[in-house]
C-alpha cells in the first residue's frame, strides 16, 4: 500500500495511504467524523466544500480501500500564513497507531512544498477536556521543535446556548519553515 505522504519516519502507519480529498469522499468524512463520538458532526455538504474548494488544505486517509481518516483545514483569509486545522478525525478502530500525526505532518509538509518559501503557522481550537486532541497537537509542536502558545478563542457561551459545549481556546503552532525528513 502506499504512503506517498507520511512526515516522519517510524510513525506506524504502513497500512494507510494519505492523499488530498475528492468530491466522493465527503459521505465518508461525514460517516468517520460521527463514528469518533466525540466530534461535532457537519453536515454532508460542509465536508463536499471541504473536499473541493478546501482540498489543498485538507487531507484523508485509506485503509483497503476505506476513508478511515480526515483533516480539514483553511487558511483563514485575516491570517493567510496560518493553517487552521478545523477537524482532526481518525475512525475509532485506526486510533492510536500514529495516524493523526501523520495526517497533521502530510498535509503541513505538502502546504509548506505548495507555497515555497513561506512559514506556516498551525491553528485549531481544542476544547480542554479533549486529552487526544491535546496530545496530538504536543506531540506535532515537540517533533517540529516550535512553541505551542494557547489563547482564549471561542467561549462556551458562543457554541451551545444551554451549557453544553466547553470552551474552544486557540493553539498557535509554529512558525514552521520546513516540514520533517
Ligand atoms: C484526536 C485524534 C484525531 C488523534 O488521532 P490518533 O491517530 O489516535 O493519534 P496518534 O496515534 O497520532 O497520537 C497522537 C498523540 O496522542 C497520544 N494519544 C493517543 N491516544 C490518546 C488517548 N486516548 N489519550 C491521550 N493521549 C493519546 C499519542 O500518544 C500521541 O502522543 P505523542 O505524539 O506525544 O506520542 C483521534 O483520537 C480522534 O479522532 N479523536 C476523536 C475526534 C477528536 O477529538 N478530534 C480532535 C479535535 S478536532
Amino acid at each position: 500500500m502506499r504512503v506517498p505522504e507520511l512526515g516522519k519516519p517510524g510513525l506506524q502507519t504502513p497500512d494507510f495511504r494519505l492523499r488530498r480529498p475528492q468530491a466522493s469522499d465527503a459521505l465518508a468524512m461525514h460517516r468517520v467524523a460521527e463514528a469518533t463520538q466525540a466530534l461535532d458532526v457537519n453536515s454532508t455538504y460542509a465536508y463536499l466544500l471541504w473536499a473541493t474548494d478546501f482540498a489543498d488544505t485538507s487531507i484523508v486517509a485509506e485503509a483497503d480501500g476505506d476513508l478511515v481518516g480526515f483533516i480539514t483545514g483553511h487558511h483563514p483569509p485575516p491570517r493567510p500564513e496560518a493553517l487552521f486545522v478545523w477537524q482532526v478525525a481518525v475512525s475509532p478502530a485506526a486510533q492510536g497507531r500514529g495516524l493523526g500525526s501523520a495526517m497533521l505532518d502530510g498535509l503541513l509538509a505538502r502546504v509548506l512544498t505548495e507555497r515555497p518559501g513561506q512559514a506556516v503557522t498551525v491553528e485549531a481550537t481544542v476544547a480542554p477536556g479533549n486529552a487526544q486532541s491535546r496530545a496530538l497537537f504536543g506531540g506535532f509542536a515537540r517533533r517540529h521543535g516550535v512553541p505551542l502558545v494557547e489563547d482564549e478563542h471561542f467561549t462556551a457561551d458562543l457554541l451551545a446556548a444551554d451549557g453544553g459545549h466547553e470552551d474552544e481556546p486557540i493553539f498557535r503552532i509554529g512558525p514552521i519553515t520546513e516540514p520533517l525528513n
